[in-house]
């Protein structure tokens, strides 16, 4: 993400210049940072509040604590230790967003902390938001819910965008991360195809791209 896809994101914030955009998963604000830097937008985001665990409950984002800044490694940071090292939660309350704080960025950041499927999104109005980025669990019944509620938030003419999508069978094979991404995708084809003017994978990156048409969001009509 960081070396590949990242130029692509900024340069798409820099020409859409969205003022509200919204980000399924923060982890520790990378993506939320470049949007930050690359246009004047608010960024709202959400991550589970404790961080993502895999089937066997071991934490799915840690790092070594010596590769953290004395100011970043922050008191309330969930830590570990292994192999006489300590290790520390990346995705979970205290790390989660710190790249946007320790830039001075933290006031235009509204961090959600809750799973995305649960998220009380009621209050806010369809079309709030001009981009979105959906890059938080990429289990296939997240990407599906929370590219439902990107569907519905983001306006007619706004930018959606997938990251961790790649159709190549053999990427697919050798990477875990994208298959729920790209089964997500596959299954809501139809509904994003109804509701995107046009939609494409950015070859030969892992990012897929829609844009928003009129149409109104009818959770009803989902196929
Ligand atoms: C790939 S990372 C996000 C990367 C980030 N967008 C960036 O640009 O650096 C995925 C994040 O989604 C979070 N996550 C996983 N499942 C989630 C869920 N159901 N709801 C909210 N966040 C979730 C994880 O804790 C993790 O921080």
């Amino acid at each position: 993400m960081e070396e590949n896809d990242a130029p692509i994101l900024r340069y798409l914030y820099r020409h859409a210049r969205p003022r509200r955009h919204l980000e399924f998963g923060t982890w520790e604000g990378r993506g939320a940072l470049a949007c930050l830097q690359e246009c004047d937008a608010a960024v709202w985001s959400i991550n589970l509040r404790d961080g993502e665990t895999d089937d066997q409950g071991r934490w799915a984002y840690d790092a070594w604590l010596d590769d953290f800044t004395p100011a970043s490694a922050s008191a309330i940071m969930t830590r570990t230790a292994r192999n006489g090292r300590t290790v520390v939660r990346t995705d979970a309350l205290g790390a989660i967003g710190r790249l946007v704080h320790e830039a001075g960025l933290g006031h235009r950041l509204c961090q959600i902390y809750c799973d995305s499927r649960r998220w009380d999104r009621a209050n806010l109005p369809d079309g709030f938001f001009d981009s979105a980025l959906i890059d938080g669990g990429h289990a296939e019944d997240v990407v599906a819910s929370d590219t439902l509620n990107a569907l519905r938030l983001v306006r007619s003419g706004g930018l959606l965008l997938w990251h961790d999508y790649c159709p190549d069978p053999l990427a697919q094979e050798t990477c875990a991360s994208i298959r729920g991404v790209v089964d997500a995708i596959n299954r809501l084809a139809a509904t994003i195809r109804r509701h995107c003017s046009d939609w494409f994978w950015i070859e030969p990156s892992w990012i897929l791209l829609g844009v928003r048409n009129d149409r109104v969001f009818d959770p009803g009509d989902v196929r």
